[in-house]
């Protein structure tokens, strides 16, 4: 299991979110971590006794989980959650399982009175308690979230009801003496109003957390542990380009000056003014040793004939480590590698429901090398979420056009052009590409989408330019939402600017005469299309 214990801050209040399974568990971190209170999500069966113990927190959230408390070998929380004298919030499944384990009673769907509440529901509030303190009032009809099937009918003893709704007569529930709490409604989702503040009510005034965890003091104990890890020895840390590597090597630097060479790898899949905008982020504005190493030319001839979108992941791969080794050797004596691993990696590598069990797209990063290498890993960032990361990287003073970059895949335009890649393709992607995101720009749209893109097809297709016919590649246009990448939507652009961009990437982009908008969410498509 992946050290989860360790990525404790000290020096700062901490929540410990017990995982049961819920889709929207990294919702409640999120919403504590916006009060300023640092937490962390343990599964809940990989959390033992001396473990919660030892991470001393100052309460104790249950999430929601897609069992039933009435299963046989439901999941259930460890006891001492309960024996330790600090507040619990339990949220869904959550609540139930309390209930059941403190000596109450969960009724199923088939016997319940009231039914099955998904999405929108409203409580009625008919009591006072310190988490709805100037947030609901009693007597209040308020919005909140709900996904359930089972409910709690009976009590423990020592709760009263704070609010109840049509399909939970037990919607809010507390034991004000032991300070116990819970909600069938999920108050981390934003169609629970006021949820945040619920929440935060449970955490600054319950649990008494003072809400002094920011960036800036992230930062500076990430200082102070990176110093305190790596001592006097070499690190290297392959830059993408991307935020997260980015703000890696910015921090590292930070802490540790010139022991830090950063490695940017130009592939050749690049979009165009990428390496240019590195180099001169890393080199000139920063002075970070930098090797930049051109391997364009091994990358296509590599790629020359592959079409398969698993082929051409996986060889670039393979390429990208045999680069990025024979870098590293010429930064004599490293035994450092950072990283760029983000916290829901972590949660996802230790989630006891697991990862996607069927591999969708072999993605590439530079999570393969240390084993090979033998060189152990500083990762200063697997704490946090992707706009924590966006937030430290302010704090670090980095430029706000560096920050709020789209992502960018590690396999870069390769994905993006499906069929054989060759240096002619990529040429009229990259000025398709730099046509469309000018427009996005233009038009002020550009941090309102989480990725936009033009993918080459491998198709002509016949058209007409003056009174010639044309017979060109069809390139197609990509813009999502998304929050994390794992589920998106297609961006709803006005027609009037999918025409704009239609007719300046017809008459800029020699190559191509046809223009589509991929309207495909995901699922059931992915946001790249290989
Ligand atoms: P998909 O296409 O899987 O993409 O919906 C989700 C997000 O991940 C990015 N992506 C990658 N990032 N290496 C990366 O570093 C990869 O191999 C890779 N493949 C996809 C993609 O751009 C999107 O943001």
């Amino acid at each position: 299991m992946a050290d989860l214990a360790g990525a404790a801050q000290p020096s700062h209040d901490h929540i410990l979110i017990l995982d049961f399974g819920s889709q929207v568990t990294q919702l409640i971190a999120r919403r504590v971590r916006e009060s300023g209170v640092y937490c962390e999500i343990w599964p809940f069966n990989q959390a033992d006794d001396a473990r919660i113990r030892s991470f001393n927190p100052k309460g104790i959230i249950l999430s929601g989980g897609p069992r039933s408390v009435l299963d046989e070998d439901a999941p259930s929380a460890p006891s001492v959650v309960f024996e330790m004298g600090v507040p619990v919030f339990g949220i869904c499944y959550g609540q139930q399982t309390m209930v059941q384990q403190l000596g109450g009673r969960v009724e199923g769907l088939e016997k319940s009175s009231g039914g099955r509440e998904f999405g929108r529901a409203f409580v009625d509030v008919i009591d006072h308690s310190s988490i709805t303190a100037g947030v609901w009032d009693k007597g209040a009809h308020e919005q909140v979230w709900m996904s359930h099937g089972d409910h709690v009918a009976d009590l423990p003893e020592g709760f009263r009801v704070i609010a109840k709704s049509e399909g939970a007569p037990y919607a809010f529930i507390a034991d004000t003496g032991r300070k116990f709490y819970g909600v069938q409604f999920h108050p981390e989702v934003v169609h629970t109003l006021n949820g945040k503040d619920l929440l935060k009510n449970f955490t600054h005034e319950v649990c008494g957390c003072s809400g002094d965890w920011t960036m800036q003091s992230f930062r500076e104990e990430s200082i102070a542990k990176i110093r305190a890890q790596v001592g006097d020895a070499k690190v290297i840390c392959g830059l993408s380009g991307g935020v997260d590597s980015s703000v890696t090597a910015v921090l590292l630097h930070e802490a540790i000056g010139d022991q830090l060479t950063c490695i940017y790898v130009d592939t050749g899949l690049m979009r165009a003014g990428e390496s240019e905008q590195v180099v001169s982020l890393f080199r000139d504005h920063y002075n970070i040793p930098l090797i930049h190493e051109d391997a364009s030319e091994k990358f296509l001839s590599g790629l020359e004939g592959t079409a398969d979108p698993e082929m051409k992941r996986k060889l670039i791969g393979t390429m990208f480590i045999e680069v990025f080794e024979n870098c590293a050797k010429r930064v004599g004596g490293a035994k450092f590698l950072a990283q760029g691993t983000l916290y829901p990696d972590v949660i996802e590598s230790v989630s006891f429901t697991g990862g996607p069990s069927v591999t969708i797209k072999s993605h590439h990063n530079v999570g393969g090398l240390p084993e090979k290498m033998d060189l152990k890993l500083v990762e200063p960032m697997r704490e946090l979420f992707k706009d924590e990361v966006r937030d430290l990287g302010r704090a670090l003073g980095m430029p706000e056009e560096f920050i709020r970059r789209h992502p960018f895949p590690g396999p870069g335009l390769a994905i993006r052009m499906p069929g054989e890649i060759t240096a002619e393709k990529l040429e009229i992607l990259r000025k398709a590409d730099t046509v469309y995101l000018d427009e996005i720009k233009k038009s002020g749209l550009y941090d309102e989408i989480w990725q936009a893109f033009a993918v080459l097809l491998p198709v002509r297709s016949v058209g007409v330019m003056g009174d010639s016919r044309t017979y060109e590649y069809v390139c197609a246009l990509r813009a999502v939402t998304s929050t994390d990448g794992m589920t998106a939507d297609y961006y709803p652009f006005e027609h009037e600017f999918l025409s704009r961009v239609s007719t300046r990437l017809i008459n800029e982009v020699q190559g191509i005469n046809r223009v589509t908008y991929d309207i495909t969410s995901k699922p059931p498509g992915t946001i790249e299309w290989e």
